[in-house]
């Protein structure tokens, strides 16, 4: 039990009308962020399962799910609804999105190895290998589905990633 403190307001978007505001906020914090979570934290729970950290963290874990598949349902149920205008700006928006995604993930998940295996035990992550599983995820998840509803941040990643690709290859994560 905990109080629920104050949250900050979804992005207005005053340039875009409803439909664009909600797209571009699914899109951003569901399709991009919350599937980055899922297979960061199930990556953690894969390494801590059994434990009460893996425990807590499946329940993490579910909720993670739920973000992301409402995200993404959504975005296919209202892409019938964008026309070719607003498909253009969301593949705009996307190359927004997609930096913030890279330059936040990337700030938290330091290239560093994990520290030692007492620290894995209580869930300290390997940076590398976290940031090779967040370029896999984008590549091989987010980035097939956007395009299977219609959208492309093909591009924009390609653009972002040139000069972290090369540093996480050599890192890959065996839990990908
Ligand atoms: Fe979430």
């Amino acid at each position: 039990m905990a109080d629920l403190p104050t949250l900050p307001e979804v992005p207005a978007h005053p340039d875009a009308g409803p439909l664009e505001t909600a797209l571009r906020n699914l899109l951003s914090v569901c399709c991009l962020s919350e599937t980055v979570a899922v297979s960061l934290i199930s990556a953690e729970f894969f390494e801590l399962e059994g434990s009460t950290i893996g425990d807590v963290l499946k329940g993490i874990l579910a909720d993670e799910v739920r973000h992301s598949r409402l995200g993404w349902n959504l975005v296919a149920e209202l892409m019938p609804q964008v026309d070719s205008a607003m498909r253009t700006r969301l593949n705009d928006y996307l190359r927004v999105a997609l930096t913030h995604l890279r330059d936040h993930e990337l700030s938290h998940l330091p290239p560093l190895r994990s520290p030692s295996s007492a620290a894995e035990q209580v869930g300290v992550c390997d940076g590398l290998a976290a940031r090779a599983l967040f370029q896999d995820t984008v590549r091989d998840v987010i980035l097939p589905a956007l395009r299977e509803r219609g959208l492309s941040g093909d591009a924009a990643w390609k653009a972002l990633t040139s000069d972290f690709t090369d540093s996480v290859d050599s890192n890959r994560c065996a839990v990908a």
